[in-house]
């Protein structure tokens, strides 16, 4: 049997400042993490905000990207056979706030993994997102928050738990302080959890 060596392709989906997308690009540059000598590649940024961040770390990573247009996402088949032409096989949402519309997840069914700045699932749902997400944690006197990588299904913030961390809150903790060490540590641990998860995935059906 001839081994299949192709390079497994993730696409990020991403609409903000886009630095999760960054330490993921750097993680798996030059085909440093394989899965069974497979290179896992980021092939693709899918962005639906003109002028975001995230576009300006896809051009310096040299890594091709593509606008969504609502109308054109919620219905029809274009970008379904846009990521099946690129030979995308995972999707990682990474500060993408569009819900996913049910054609996508049932062509990537568990393949699709997005990353929230708060233990799900208290905390998310529709609007929480950014500082939001922050403020109510704080508001709501909690001692500690965190982050949640989840598979992704038709409601916002809600598909099957994969990892989550958590980090204590100061008694003068700030929605900026708080998104400050949210981010640190989504920077430490998204990168190795995707690799985990794609790994997962590839050994059950490669
Ligand atoms: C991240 O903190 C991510 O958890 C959040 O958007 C931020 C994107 O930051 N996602 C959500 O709130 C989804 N509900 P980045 O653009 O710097 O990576």
């Amino acid at each position: 049997m001839i081994k299949d060596l192709s390079p497994v392709r993730i696409a990020i989906f991403a609409s903000g400042k886009g630095s999760n997308a960054r330490e993921i690009i750097h993680f798996f540059q030059n085909g440093r993490h394989r899965v069974d000598g497979r290179k896992i590649e980021i092939a693709l940024i899918v962005c639906n905000k003109a002028g975001a961040g995230v576009l300006n770390v896809a051009e310096e990573s040299g890594i091709p990207w593509m606008l969504l247009e609502k109308e054109k996402f919620y219905n029809g088949t274009q970008y379904l056979e846009e990521l099946s032409k690129r030979d995308i096989s995972f999707i990682v949402l990474a500060g993408f706030l569009w819900k996913i519309p049910p054609g996508l997840i049932a062509a990537f069914p568990d393949r699709i993994l997005n990353i929230h700045p708060a233990l799900l699932p208290a905390f998310g749902g529709k609007g929480m997102y950014g500082n939001a997400v922050h403020e109510a944690v704080i508001a709501s006197g909690a001692k500690q928050s965190g982050i949640t990588i989840h598979y992704v299904d038709e409601q916002y913030d809600h598909g099957r738990i994969f990892f989550q961390a958590s980090v204590h809150l100061s008694p003068e903790e700030t929605p900026e302080s708080l998104a400050e060490k949210i981010h640190t540590l989504e920077h430490q641990h998204f990168p190795a959890q995707i690799f985990r998860w794609v790994e997962c995935k590839l050994s059950l059906n490669p």
